[in-house]
């Protein structure tokens, strides 16, 4: 990525971390670090594992307030305690480059234009580059949660694919996942989609981040992989997604591995709506 050109001030972009999740320190560390990368100026907010909601409120209504801050970013998940729902509908709605706020969800259900939640929009991204079709396919979601799942099955039917939504309570899961030629598996449960549930020759993407640290759970998803099993020799545990990877080997045309699939692509996203808040609020478009 480029970085930026010197313009009247830089984008900014606050960051709340609100608690100890180790796995949503790591994906901030890498939000602020991008930013650093291209220019960006970031804030990172640290409030402690018992910060209340009005707590929260208060901090996110001072960022809204701040002319020097474009974009704010409150990392899910949030602690048990806080009000997820109240702190999403707290950020202004021009400054949420997670297209998290209800008004932008209503951007994206009903084709206005809006900040598109990072990790669908960066799918919808990869999908354009490596040229796989999406009009008139046939695609399959696994997950229904309102930060993957669900936008990403809208920016799906947008691109006129058929599109069906799976979730833990749908019956032969492996039949609704066969049918599909784009798959996207957002479940969050250690490679559970695997060669019962792929086409021949479908488009397997993975954004399942998890952590195995049982060893017999790691031989058993990763089998004959020695570079993973000493992997996880090393460290005491090892990433897998929600896709048994091996198998997609000789399954898939296209996958996207877990890590180093979407990950990134998220990460750009949120830098593009980033900047585009930026260039909205500071009247260059
Ligand atoms: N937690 C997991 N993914 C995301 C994301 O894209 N944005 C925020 N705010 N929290 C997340």
């Amino acid at each position: 990525m480029e970085a930026l050109a010197a313009s009247v001030r830089p984008p900014g972009l606050a960051v709340i971390l609100a608690g100890a999740d180790p796995a949503s320190a790591i994906y901030v560390r890498n939000k602020i670090k991008a930013c650093k990368d291209l220019g960006i100026k970031s804030e990172h907010l640290t409030p402690p594992s018992d910060v209340t909601t009005v707590e929260l409120l208060a901090s996110i209504i001072k960022l809204n307030a701040r002319s020097d801050i474009d974009g704010i970013l409150v990392q899910m998940p949030l602690p048990a305690q806080v009000d997820s729902k109240a702190a999403l509908l707290a950020v202004d709605p021009s400054k949420d480059v997670d297209g998290f706020h209800p008004f932008n969800v209503g951007s994206l259900v009903t084709g206005r234009p809006g900040p598109r939640s990072c990790t669908p929009a960066g799918i919808m991204e990869l999908l354009r580059r490596y040229e796989i079709p999406v009009a008139g396919r046939r695609a399959v979601v696994v997950g229904r949660s309102d930060i993957v799942g669900k936008p990403m099955a809208f920016l799906l039917l947008h691109e006129n694919a058929t599109v069906t939504i799976c979730h833990s309570k749908t019956p032969d899961l492996a039949a609704v996942c066969r049918e599909a030629d784009i798959l996207v598996a957002a479940i969050g449960r250690p490679a559970m989609i695997n060669a019962a549930h792929i086409r021949k020759g479908a488009t397997v993407i993975d954004v399942g981040m998890n952590r195995i640290a049982d060893r017999s759970e790691a031989e058993r998803v990763f089998r004959g992989a020695r570079e993973k099993l000493e992997a996880f020799d090393r460290n005491g545990s090892v990433l897998v997604g929600d896709v048994d990877p091996i198998a997609m080997a000789d399954l898939a045309s296209a996958y996207t591995p877990v890590p180093g699939g979407v990950g990134p692509l998220t990460i750009a996203m949120l830098m593009v709506n980033t900047i585009r808040s930026a260039e909205r609020r500071l009247g260059a478009c």
